[in-house]
């Protein structure tokens, strides 16, 4: 729900890995700004690493930038883009995200 996430919050959620699989889940970061949300891949363009390994230690400035707690790549929030750093020419992958009229966020929608 969009009330769950505070305006100019970025969360890591991750999707649980089918039970017979072992390996781990998909990681993606949900960025909200009023009623509009987006959402990226937990993917740092560098080396492909999480920006970061817990949410206490996700490094962002609402509503303006993500920086990967590697080597301090800085990525636009409004579109994954790089702004500084080891990300060059690159950027954070976006993933579909709606918000319905429920409120309800919805991440890779089926069209
Ligand atoms: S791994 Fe993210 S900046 Fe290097």
């Amino acid at each position: 729900m969009l009330a769950a996430v505070a305006d100019g919050q970025a969360l890591m959620q991750e999707l649980q890995a089918p039970a017979e699989t072992s390996g781990p889940g998909f990681r993606y970061l949900l960025l909200r700004s009023g009623t509009t949300v987006r959402a990226y891949v937990n993917r740092c363009a560098h080396f492909g690493v999480p920006l970061a390994a817990r949410q206490d230690l996700l490094l962002f400035v609402p509503h303006t930038s993500l920086t990967c707690n590697v080597h301090y790549a800085r990525y636009h929030w409004s579109d994954g883009a790089c702004a500084s750093g080891e990300c060059e020419g690159v950027g954070l992958l976006p993933i579909p995200v709606i918000v319905d009229a429920l409120g309800q966020i919805c991440v890779a929608p089926s069209p």
